[in-house]
């Protein structure tokens, strides 16, 4: 397959220059929506080595929802479900399934965060408001992105618990180890036809990203299926978006089997940074996830590729770990099955040495990988 580098030739130079009004420090959590937060609660933890952190409940004095918060270095991710029938959260689940409500985003500012971006055509989902306890305050805004995802702002500069106002800290007995797993790199979105590019800018415009590449169908595609790609970063390269739309192919893409199961544009995968692939992902195979794998002939040739790497071949292949060179260095990655009961969320392991990119040597193994599962669910 022949992959080239379209970095430069889809926005005017002006708009590959990110605009600072919104300065982010970085991904402040991930919340799920689920149909049961103490059970996936006990999947992350046993299974990916997150942390107890925090939790909300009932015992905290809500009354309609419940909350467990993990930890994993500088990642946080909320698990929500509903304790009553009916409202916001049981509509999600219904509609999608288990999956990613908010992509909450640390800001020093969170009530100019909201009124730069809806300033600038965001839709609004929560107006700024603050939470106090006798820790502190945290100052919280929010607005609509693709699909009923949103992203909030979380500003926390002068809060000192441990999670938010409204939560306690959570010390269960059962604590298994971490795996290594040491900030978000990434999060992707899924959209649904022809709304790649009203997303990208929206990124743009409304929140002062910047596209990093793009990727169309002659770059991703297989024999089957196809779809097209842009990524769009903030200005300090902290928080990067890749958005997918499907693209026409011979039989289904893996983006349309997303849209179908998740009932519309939502999350597409979540990638985790390791310093050390080898231990993450055999340690995490070892605790029963699933990872997509490669026929053993993608190593073969894959040094001809990349060139000469720090890591031995032989547990990369055993493990199917996926190598890919850039401009500035070379990065591992890795992905797993849908870790829901519906064929959408998956989440991806990446160690980045000096690569800045996202894989796209990659792409056709993953895809056919990515093929071989749908055909067994009967969605290709
Ligand atoms: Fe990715």
């Amino acid at each position: 397959m022949e992959i080239q580098d379209k970095t430069s030739l889809k926005l005017p130079k002006e708009n590959l220059e990110a605009k600072d009004f919104l300065p982010l420090l970085g991904t402040d959590y991930v919340e799920l929506y689920v149909g049961n937060a103490k059970q996936a609660a006990y999947y992350y933890m046993s299974a990916w080595g997150f942390q107890p952190l925090a939790y909300a409940g009932l015992e905290t004095g809500l009354k309609d929802r419940v909350s467990y918060v993990l930890e994993q270095d500088k990642i946080r991710l909320v698990l929500t479900s509903s304790l009553v029938p009916g409202g916001p959260i049981n509509k999600h689940v219904d509609s999608h399934g288990d999956g990613v409500k908010a992509i909450a985003l640390w800001v020093d500012d969170a009530v100019n965060s909201y009124k730069e971006t809806t300033s600038r055509g965001a839709k609004s989902y929560l107006s700024p408001q603050t939470l106090e306890d006798d820790k502190g305050k945290v100052v919280l805004s929010g607005i609509h992105t693709y699909g009923e995802t949103v992203h909030l702002f979380v500003e926390r500069s002068d809060y000192h618990g441990v999670f938010m106002p409204g939560y306690k800290k959570w010390l269960p007995r059962y604590k298994p180890s971490e795996v290594g797993l040491r900030y978000i790199d990434h999060m992707v979105g899924n959209v649904g036809w022809n709304e790649m590019n009203k997303w990208c800018e929206f990124y743009a415009k409304v929140m002062g990203f910047a596209q990093l590449v793009s990727f169309d169908d002659k770059d991703i595609s297989t024999d089957y299926t196809a779809l097209m790609s842009k990524v769009m970063s903030n200005g300090n390269g902290r928080i990067k978006f890749p958005i997918n739309e499907p693209a026409d192919g011979r039989k289904k893409s893996q983006i349309e089997e997303y849209i179908q199961f998740y009932n519309g544009a939502g999350v597409q995968h979540m990638a985790m940074a390791t310093n050390n692939i080898i231990h993450t992902v055999s340690n995490l195979r070892d605790r029963g996830i699933e990872f997509l794998t490669v026929p053993s002939s993608y190593y073969d040739d894959v040094l001809d590729r990349v060139g000469e790497i720090d890591e031995e071949l032989e547990p990369l292949k055993e493990l199917g770990i996926l190598i890919d060179r850039d401009d500035e260095g070379y990065l591992l990655q890795i992905f797993t099955k849908p870790v829901l009961d519906r064929p959408t969320m998956f989440i991806e392991i990446i160690q980045r040495k000096g690569a800045k990119s996202f894989g796209k040597g990659n792409f056709k193994a993953l895809f056919e990988a990515i093929e071989r599962e749908q055909a067994s669910r009967g969605t290709l």
